[in-house]
């Protein structure tokens, strides 16, 4: 961790626009009073402000690091001790990440923004100092993590419309806004979000799949309610919004019809590889098992395994309706035919009946987006 104050930490990732915000918002009131650190062999451990010196603790809070404050429902502030390998729940972004998202979606003065995913409330606090809260709506799923949100944004002064529910409904009461900025992934755009941003305003999501590729996309919403525009250049990584959060499936090897495989499976440890991966079956889970690499279809139960042979080459074997290495192998060959490109390379037009990815340009090969509905629960209650 590089020590530094929040004008170095300001001067080292604030643009021209957004330097201010980052010197005068305290990130250390944002963190409450504990967040987590990953060990390597306990899992995440809580790290608690009473025990580090003050200096030590804003030296943590002006880090240009990612910090989770809740892992699987338990706030830092609530462990006992660690709390194992779970996925973080909420987590305070780092400030270069956020300050990048920020200027990725165009955001100054004038704009009325809609957030999803107040978490700390730090970029919350960023966009209220740049805007006036009057032009900020925040939502946020978790009624814990939205109430210290609430508090720290009390205490730091800022009073924006801030929601606890499920932001994939949006704020329909605060529409039309100018920009739609989510900090949480979606495996496809909630038709809300569509409907409450105004013509020429824009969206800008990381956008996510079960097989945890992500990609930050950054659109464009025309008069006919359509919404279009590429991923940008950026590399990142967002927790995926509750509601699209993927089951869970154990893997079975060895299942099925057997053959040689084309690919290696190793590829699908790069990030970008995942993402086109998915694009292909984008209800599949995956793990591995040394280096076997596993798949498991929800929506059909399908399942494929693929394994390297002592001889050289793969073994794959596929079960069920769906043959899912054969898809997979035959979109990483469509995009290995395009050079490999980044996600970036990719975009995404969203109408009100249909989303697709598409590879180059829009009329390029294209793939859905899965049509998930927005979750059961949905009901928001209005905490400002
Ligand atoms: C990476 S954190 C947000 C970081 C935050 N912007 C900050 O500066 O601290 C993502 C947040 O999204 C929230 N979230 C997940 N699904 C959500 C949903 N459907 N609606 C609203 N918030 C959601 C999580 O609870 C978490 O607090």
């Amino acid at each position: 961790m590089v020590r530094m104050n929040r004008h170095e930490l300001a001067a080292a990732i604030g643009s021209a626009g957004w330097r201010t915000a980052v010197e005068e918002v305290p990130r250390e009131e944002f963190l409450g009073e504990a967040v987590y650190r990953l060990h390597p062999e306990q899992g995440w451990v809580p790290v608690r402000r009473a025990e580090m010196s003050p200096d030590d603790w804003l030296a943590l809070a002006c880090a240009d690091e990612t910090w989770a404050t809740q892992i699987d429902g338990v706030l830092a502030e609530d462990a006992t001790g660690p709390v194992g390998f779970a996925r973080p729940t909420c987590s305070s972004t780092h400030p270069g990440l956020v300050v990048r998202m920020l200027e990725t979606a165009g955001i100054g003065e004038g704009d009325r923004v809609l957030e999803i995913g107040t978490g700390t409330g730090y970029s919350t606090a960023l966009m209220c100092h740049r805007l006036g809260s009057h032009a900020v709506t925040s939502v946020e799923y978790d009624p814990a993590v939205a109430a210290h949100a609430r508090a720290a944004l009390t205490r730091a002064g800022h009073a924006p419309t801030l929601v606890q529910g499920d932001g994939l409904l949006g704020h329909e009461a605060g529409a039309p806004y100018d920009r739609l900025i989510a900090t949480c992934a979606v495996r496809s755009v909630p038709p809300a979000w569509l409907r409450q941003v105004r013509p020429g305003g824009t969206i800008t999501t990381p956008m996510c799949g079960w097989l945890d590729g992500v990609a930050l996309a950054h659109l464009t919403v025309d008069a006919e309610g359509t919404a279009s525009g590429r991923f940008v250049d950026d590399d990142v990584y967002f927790m995926t919004a509750r509601p699209h959060l993927p089951p869970h499936r154990e893997h079975r090897l060895g299942h099925g019809h057997s053959r040689a495989g084309r690919t290696d499976p190793a590829l699908l440890r790069d990030d970008t590889a995942l993402f086109v991966a998915q694009l292909a079956v984008p209800h599949a889970l995956h793990g591995w098992i040394d280096d076997t690499l596993a798949l498991h279809d929800v929506a059909t139960g399908s399942e494929a395994d693929v394994r390297p042979c002592p001889e050289g080459g793969w073994t794959v074997n596929q079960h069920g309706p769906v043959r899912l290495w054969d898809l997979v192998e035959h979109v990483l060959e469509v995009w290995d035919r395009a050079g490999r490109p980044h996600q970036s390379g990719f975009g995404l037009t969203v109408t009100p009946d249909r989303q697709y990815v598409w590879l180059g340009v829009p009329d390029g090969p294209r793939w859905d987006l899965p049509q998930q509905t927005v979750s059961g629960g949905g009901i928001m209650r209005s905490v400002r």
